[in-house]
């Protein structure tokens, strides 16, 4: 149903210097991988094959990453190496790829408002992708998880997970009541609240289900915290004015956008996603041979 996902890339990755001085931090990798490639296989997997990009100055090469390598094809070809091409060539094919500017880094409140032109009248998904989601073959993707509850409940969705108290000034924070075990129809949400503030220690993680109505909101939205336009006070006043849901989603999330959290994900991704990847391609290979 929902067939939009919106990917905020603008950012400078600050906290990532000197490696994002030149480099998209949404290109940096995670194994062989990169980061925003892990967000953009969790939309498709979720049924969004129409992915919207907001980039800046210097993020050329995310563009470039979902595009063909003529040259790197035909030197590869017939080796044992193009299959290290199969997933993003799946990925290119699977996906329809549209990419807008964000010309001033005013926040993600604004960055969003900027891929408007890109998303249009519809309901759709946003993948934050320095927050990398993971979850175990039994489990849907998080987007995946999200979109069925759209389906439900049809409004705003933030994925949120528990974190320390101690943590909560990193994060917008949600408080509401409690629907489900998993569930909360938000009434509070502050944006990285001054330590000993926090309304609770649910952190809205870079996962998010947005109803159109949302943009008209941004709009109308003053900066706040940082000088920026924050998604987390638009959000504020469509739970206020409509519904927002919070969801504690199944899975496990890395925060790569800093460098603890990357490392984590990295050794994370090596076990369970590459060596398992590489076993089962193995297995596949000797059943072939048998
Ligand atoms: P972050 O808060 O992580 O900011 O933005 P950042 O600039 O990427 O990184 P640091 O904090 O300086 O290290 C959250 C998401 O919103 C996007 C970012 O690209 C990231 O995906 N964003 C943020 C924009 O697209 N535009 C903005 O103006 C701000």
């Amino acid at each position: 149903m929902i067939k939009k996902c919106l990917f905020p890339a603008a950012g400078y990755g600050t906290r990532f210097l000197p490696a994002t001085k030149s480099m998209p931090k949404e290109m940096m990798p995670v194994v062989n991988k990169p980061l925003i490639e892990y967000g953009v296989d969790e939309a498709i997997q979720a049924g969004m094959n129409r992915i919207c990009i907001v980039t800046g100055r210097g993020k050329n090469p995310l563009m470039d990453h979902f595009d063909k390598n003529y040259e790197l094809e035909h030197q590869i070809s017939g080796t044992n190496k193009e299959e290290l091409l199969v997933d993003i060539r799946d990925i290119i094919d699977s996906a329809y790829f549209t990419y807008i500017r964000q010309r001033e880094m005013k926040g993600l409140g604004h960055a969003i408002l900027t891929g408007r032109e890109l998303v249009g009248n519809e309901p759709f998904a946003v993948v934050l992708a320095d927050d990398l989601c993971v979850t175990n073959e039994e489990q849907q993707g998080v987007l995946a998880q999200m979109a069925e509850l759209y389906k439900q409940f049809r409004c705003s969705i933030v994925a949120v997970e528990e974190v320390p108290e101690e943590e909560t000034h990193k994060y917008g924070v949600i408080s509401g009541q409690m629907l489900r075990d998993d569930l909360f129809r938000v009434d509070n949400m502050v944006e990285k609240p001054d330590p000993g503030t926090a309304p609770s220690n649910l952190a809205i993680i870079g996962r998010y289900i947005l109803t159109p109505d949302i943009f008209d909101i941004i709009e109308q939205t003053e900066p706040g915290k940082g000088g920026e336009i924050q998604i987390t006070d638009a959000l504020m006043q469509q739970a206020q004015t409509g519904c927002v849901l919070a969801y504690k989603f199944k899975g496990k999330r890395f925060d790569c956008g800093s460098v603890e959290g990357y490392i984590d994900a990295t050794n994370y991704c090596f076990e369970h996603v590459y060596k398992k990847g590489k076993h089962k391609e193995l297995a596949q290979q000797q059943t072939g041979k048998k």
